[in-house]
């Protein structure tokens, strides 16, 4: 199913198709150079998407990868998955209750050409929608220190930036306490609640160190 964007309305947004692989792995490369991470392109999404279309298997859960189309041409991707290395991080009995807790927003852009016309924007709300309706609490995603710009782009969509190393704790929907964190590879953990009556709160406790956790927005604030 694809949808239009009011504003821009010949521009279409749906699931990958097999035969995009090669625009999405151009894509990707610009994401990670919005990253900073300076791996080459990530060719191997490329041949995934070829293989698979839009949803990829994953060793929890699959991929989603949504693109933003003008005419024939793609012209932006945003690539969404099951926070893998959180899954993995325990134990093996509890991860298949894990899969659909968070979703991951691992990969973003739009050829410059076309920014600026809502498309990411568009992009990563469709990602979100599709979170939500699987039963993701949260969307994360890992902004490179120093990202400002991108960070500002998260936060103006409603996302909350952590310190770098502070986690978001919170208890998953099987009643289990966890934390999600930057991963200390020189990131910042941004996070979004997913319904609309969570916000989060910074702790910063006297024994301990700061962290974000959820709250219902009765209690808290924006
Ligand atoms: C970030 C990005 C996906 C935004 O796409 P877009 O289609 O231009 O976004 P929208 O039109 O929905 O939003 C426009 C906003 O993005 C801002 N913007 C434009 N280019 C940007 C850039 N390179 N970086 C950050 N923000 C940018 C605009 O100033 C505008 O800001 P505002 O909402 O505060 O007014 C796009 O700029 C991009 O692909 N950047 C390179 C890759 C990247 O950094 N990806 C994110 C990390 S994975």
């Amino acid at each position: 199913m694809t949808s239009v964007l009011s504003e821009t309305p010949d521009v279409h947004i749906g699931v990958a198709s097999t035969g995009d692989g090669a625009s999405i792995a151009s894509l990707g490369a610009l994401a990670l150079a919005g990253s900073g991470l300076v791996q080459p392109c990530p060719l191997p999404l490329g041949d995934a998407i070829d293989q698979h279309g839009g949803r990829v298997p994953l060793p929890y859960g699959e991929g989603v990868c949504h693109t933003a189309r003008v005419g024939r041409s793609l012209v932006g991707m945003v690539y969404s998955t099951p926070p893998i290395r959180w899954i993995s991080s325990h134990p093996e009995h509890e991860r298949p209750l894990l899969v659909h807790q968070l979703v991951e927003i691992e990969l973003l852009a739009v050829a410059e050409q076309h920014r600026s016309q809502g498309i990411g924007t568009a992009l990563l709300e469709h990602a979100e929608a599709h979170a939500r309706s699987v039963g993701a609490q949260f969307a994360v995603a890992k902004i490179r220190a120093g990202a400002f710009a991108t960070m500002r782009w998260y936060r103006r969509r409603g996302y909350r930036i952590a310190a770098q190393g502070e986690p978001l704790l919170f208890t998953t929907t099987h009643g289990q306490p966890s934390n999600v964190s930057d991963g200390n590879d020189g990131h910042h953990l941004a996070v979004k609640p997913l319904d609309s009556v969570t916000v989060l709160q910074r702790r910063s406790p006297a024994n301990g160190p700061s962290h974000l956790i959820p709250v219902t927005s009765s209690q808290g604030d924006r």
